[in-house]
């Protein structure tokens, strides 16, 4: 019926009825904090290139985790940033059962059981090279014997506490050699949060600041593992072999830029699919609320809407903690 039968400003003239009609309410429980952790303790370590992100210690994880709970966030999601000195070029500090990565887990889970810990398995904080995988004399980064390492690394974080394992990696294979090695130990009930349409983003570089690989990493990139940017049914083949492979979630990497991949993932799977709103999307939003150019809260609370607007089941963010806060204060004003 058209106009004037037809006004569709009717419905958005009032708070009230524009409530009744939204389709996508965001909510803490849709959300997962992201933080880095430390050696040492009582320290916090600003990341320049991530203003409000900070590199915490294992006693400073624990206030950040009651704040999750409190929030009512479900999980957190941990990446390492190990000193130099534990770097070599295979990474095997990456599957030491007492590094400061499973003491975080075991200190975490003793206090606050009911957070989900989301743990990264991937080689790059622990190499000297900053790849995410084991790298041959050329410098190409290995696929199986880097799959041998992957699960060694997922073992040590099943047995650490943690109740998903992350491979950040995109190496051909790895869930299902992380699945069968979590079997085999009896950890049958560890999920596998599979980074599964992960882009060779250029919007990852304040991440590598923040563990520590940017240096390392230098003028190398990963185009020979992650994938390319303009692809969107190789992201579709991605995900139906880690499904088939035993993950239990599927993600997109990143967020924003990639929202038609969210979607077709969601639709053509049905699995549980999550958004990782990355770091360079976080500076992004923070530079510009810095300058005074982009209202933070009501840009970052809509980016985070739209994310799942287009499919997200969970999402992966930076801001994680002050979205829940804005939300409790929107909702009690
Ligand atoms: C590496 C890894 C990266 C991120 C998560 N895991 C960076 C990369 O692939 O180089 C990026 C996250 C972010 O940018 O916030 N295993």
């Amino acid at each position: 019926m058209p106009y004037p039968a037809t006004r569709l400003r009717r419905m958005r003239r009032d708070a009230f009825s524009r409530a009744l009609m939204r389709e996508t309410t965001l909510l803490p429980s849709d959300l997962v904090m992201v933080a880095f952790v430390i050696n040492g303790e009582a320290r916090r370590e600003p990341i320049a290139s991530m203003p409000g992100t900070e590199r915490v210690t294992v006693d400073e994880l624990l206030k950040l985790a009651a704040e999750c709970v409190r929030l009512g966030i479900p999980a957190l999601a941990l990446f390492p940033s190990p000193p130099a000195s534990v770097k070599t070029e295979d990474g095997c500090e990456a599957w030491n059962p007492d590094n400061v990565f499973q003491r975080a887990a075991r200190a975490l889970k003793q206090q606050f059981p009911q957070l989900g810990l989301i743990g990264d398995v991937a080689l790059d904080p622990y190499t000297t090279h900053g790849q995410d995988g084991l790298i041959d004399a050329t410098g190409y980064i290995m696929n199986d014997a880097t799959n041998v390492a992957l699960a060694k690394m997922a073992l040590a974080q099943a047995q650490a506490g943690y109740d998903f394992v992350a491979p950040s990696d995109m190496m051909d294979g790895r869930i299902g050699a992380i699945r069968t090695a979590l079997e085999a130990a009896g950890h049958v009930n560890t999920r596998i949060l599979a980074y599964s349409a992960k882009y060779a983003s250029s919007f990852y570089g304040p991440f590598r600041d923040a563990v520590g690989s940017a240096a390392n990493l230098g003028k190398g990139d990963k185009h020979t593992y992650q994938m390319d940017v303009a692809n969107t049914d190789e992201a579709l083949r991605e995900v139906e072999l880690d499904l088939a492979e035993g993950a239990d979630a599927v993600m997109v990497k990143p967020g924003l830029p990639y929202l038609d991949i969210v979607r077709r993932v969601k639709d053509r799977f049905g699995a549980p699919t999550f958004v990782y709103q990355v770091s360079g999307e976080y500076a992004m939003l923070k530079a510009a609320a810095q300058n005074g150019w982009l209202d933070e809260r009501a840009s970052v609370l809509e980016a985070l809407t739209c994310i799942k607007r287009a499919g997200a089941d969970a999402i992966l963010t930076y801001f994680a903690l002050d979205a829940a806060k804005w939300l409790q204060e929107n909702r009690s004003r």
